[in-house]
């Protein structure tokens, strides 16, 4: 199935820029287009505990540092640019919602506005197709789905959102925004708060007790991260756009510790906590626009992305 393609406009370095690049999928993401022969600058706040691939160029730089930001993007003068960088904690962003604006909304709005003046053609956004929306009565759910955030992450996604279309209306810029449900993969980190995946198969492979919160009959989509890679590259080459990233195709809690407990030999049961307050019972991304638009569809299965997942932390712990 084909999309739309466009041709690139801008930007006539033909290199990218991706932020985050130290994080779980903007490293795969930085990879990828590595990969596929793109001259791909890295930029994060932090070092990579994946390190630097061989040949590339990382820029160490705060994304809330206006001048920082201008500086680099003059230097990179990138024809897209990828932006993953975020606070991207729930909790974090409640216990410290002028932190998280900083972070999410400010921090994009600058880096926005340096790449329109620098000629960049096009902009993809990663915001999320989870935390916008509440809790939906009925999944999954299409873009047009109301948006009633109710976390502060949720809200600078969606305020972000909202600027980033604004401040590049009527621009040279094209933005693009990918909407993900819960990705996972390897390179998540399983000490987070979130990446039940990462977080279950690293304890199930060190044979420690794993907790679900609740009877485990929430919903949520699990989509595995070089999907959502290809997705991120689509929305850079194709129409631009705001899309769903999701299989459509929810999993229960219960249903994913079955899953990595097949992977890994695991055979203890759960061990069943009390709901946590706002854990929502459902969601699942329709994502029939991004099939549309961008030629974009899954194709990596549940099973094997957990099996490839447990592959990765079981090599890891070896
Ligand atoms: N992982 C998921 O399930 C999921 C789901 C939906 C949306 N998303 C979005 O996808 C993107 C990538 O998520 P991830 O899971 O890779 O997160 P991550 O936390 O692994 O990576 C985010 C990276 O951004 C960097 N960063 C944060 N603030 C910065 C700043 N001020 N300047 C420069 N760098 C900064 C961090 O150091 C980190 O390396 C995020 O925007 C996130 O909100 C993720």
């Amino acid at each position: 199935m084909e999309g739309v393609r466009v041709t690139q406009t801008g930007g006539a370095s033909g290199r990218a820029l991706v932020t985050g690049a130290a994080g779980f999928v903007g490293g795969h993401l930085w990879r990828r287009l590595l990969a596929d022969g793109v001259e791909a600058v890295g930029l994060d706040m932090v070092a990579s505990r994946r390190g630097i691939p061989e040949g590339a160029r990382f820029l160490e730089v705060d994304l809330r540092d206006g001048e920082a930001v201008r500086r680099a993007i003059e230097d990179v003068r990138p024809a897209v640019v990828y932006h993953l960088a975020a606070q991207a904690s729930v909790v974090i962003s409640m216990r410290d919602p002028v932190g998280d604006v900083q972070a999410n909304v400010i921090a994009s709005i600058q880096l926005a506005q340096a790449a329109m003046a620098a000629g960049t053609g096009r902009f993809v956004f990663f915001s999320t197709g989870g935390a916008l929306f509440g809790a939906p009565e009925v999944i999954p759910i299409g873009e047009d789905y109301p948006a009633r955030p109710e976390s502060v992450y949720g809200a600078s996604k969606l305020a972000t959102e909202r600027y980033l279309a604004i401040v590049t209306n009527d621009s040279g810029m094209q933005l693009s925004v990918v909407r993900p449900g819960n990705i996972y993969g390897p390179w998540q980190d399983p000490h987070g708060e979130a990446g039940v995946v990462a977080i279950f198969a690293q304890r199930m492979l060190a044979g420690e007790p794993c907790t679900i919160y609740g009877d485990g009959s929430q919903l949520r989509d699990y989509v595995y991260v070089e999907d959502v890679v290809d997705a991120a590259v689509r929305a850079a080459q194709y129409e631009a756009a705001t899309c769903n990233i999701g299989t459509g195709a929810p999993t229960s809690t219960r249903g994913v510790f079955d899953a990595i407990a097949r992977a890994v030999g695991y055979t203890a049961p759960p061990v069943l906590a009390p709901e946590r307050p706002g854990d929502i019972k459902q969601i699942a991304q329709d994502a029939s626009r991004a099939r549309a638009i961008w030629g974009w569809a899954p194709q990596v299965s549940f099973e094997d992305g957990i099996s490839r997942t447990v592959d990765f932390f079981r090599a890891q712990r070896g």
